[in-house]
């Protein structure tokens, strides 16, 4: 055994660490060269029969070269591993911002609901008229749907307005006037809000009946707010809407948390059609929600979207806007 015998082995070895492509493939030849019968433990084990000069020179070399292997098997491992895990990642990686390429997604691209479309319009336009839109819960208070409204418990309007009651005592809301009663009690006047959203009543259906409908409601608290105020808002929404000044009518209207209270008829088609019942806020609504009704006062109207989105793409059954019939929905894109 000479400085060669433990040179080439050097060469040989370290190369085949090098060469190994796999975790695999690195661990045999790890076993190759440092097992129980490995290259370097069978030249450890031939140091024994070497002259004692040349064994204690070649004794450090090969502890040298051990050593040196052992880092390079380590190193290789490492390099090893994490390309693993880089090609585990390359092919389960996904896109999850990818689009859904589902057949339905592909053949049809879909489109807004016309109840949509006319509610973003509102919106739209009531925000250009300086009003927050504001939202309300589905499932609401006795309070906020008729007692704060001026609608106590024995008032016969709560025959006109039976609805869904939960076990615990609250009610699917009846109107989205409810949300005249949360937004005083949350904002401070002067303020302008209008809330869209879903009602519910207990209806005898029909076309122009559904136990499940839209409305808007709109709200105005200030100072010295007349009819006048509410007229001019009424009139911009109805051109803004219909795209030209409309001919309207004000009939005297009863609900219990207006006063003056009116419907707000419009001529369309050849007939009135009743679409916005509204009025001044009667000072016990705005006591309620704790404002001042000796220095404030407003309007508040409640649009009928239903109807509004009705009569503006001449549908002529209410209940075709809440059938889930893509047939009639496909009409309106
Ligand atoms: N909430 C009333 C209804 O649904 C409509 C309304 C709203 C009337 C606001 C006046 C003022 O019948």
């Amino acid at each position: 055994m000479t400085k060669e015998t433990v040179e080439d082995l050097r060469r040989t070895s370290l190369a085949s660490v090098e060469a190994a492509a796999t975790i695999e493939e690195l661990d045999n030849a790890r076993r190759e060269l440092l097992g129980k019968k490995g290259s370097l433990t069978q030249i450890l084990k031939g140091l024994g029969g070497v002259d004692p000069e040349l064994r204690k020179e070649l004794g450090s070399l090969v502890n040298q070269l051990k050593g040196e292997l052992d880092g390079a098997i380590e190193l290789r491992r490492k390099a090893l591993s994490s390309a693993k895990l880089d090609q585990a990642l390359e092919r389960e990686w996904i896109d999850v911002s990818l689009p859904v390429h589902s057949r339905i997604a592909l053949a049809d691209n879909g489109g807004l609901h016309p109840l949509t479309r006319v509610q973003r319009e509102l919106e739209h336009i009531f925000r250009g008229l300086g009003f927050t839109v504001v939202d309300g819960p589905e499932v609401e208070t006795d309070y906020c749907n008729f007692e704060a409204l001026n609608i106590p418990d024995t008032h016969p309007a709560r025959d006109m307005q039976d609805t869904f009651f939960t076990t615990c005592g609250h009610l699917l809301r009846t109107h989205t006037s409810s949300i005249q009663v949360r937004s005083l009690q949350r904002m401070k006047p002067p303020l302008r809000i209008v809330a869209p959203g879903r009602c519910f009543r207990y209806e005898r259906l029909d076309a122009s009946h559904e136990h499940t409908f839209y409305q808007m409601e709109g709200m105005m608290i200030d100072r010295h707010v007349t009819v006048g105020h509410l007229i001019y808002f009424m009139r911009t929404l109805l051109r803004e809407i219909f795209g030209g000044e409309q001919k309207i009518r004000l009939r005297p209207g009863y609900f219990p948390f207006v006063e003056p209270g009116f419907e707000l008829d419009i001529w369309f088609q050849g007939r009135w059609l009743e679409l916005l019942p509204c009025g001044l806020v009667h000072p016990k609504v705005l006591e309620f929600g704790g404002i001042d009704s000796s220095e404030w006062n407003g309007f508040a109207f409640g649009l009928g979207l239903s109807r509004l989105v009705m009569s503006r793409f001449q549908i002529d059954d209410i209940r075709h806007l809440q059938s889930g019939d893509l047939r009639f929905a496909k009409q309106f894109r």
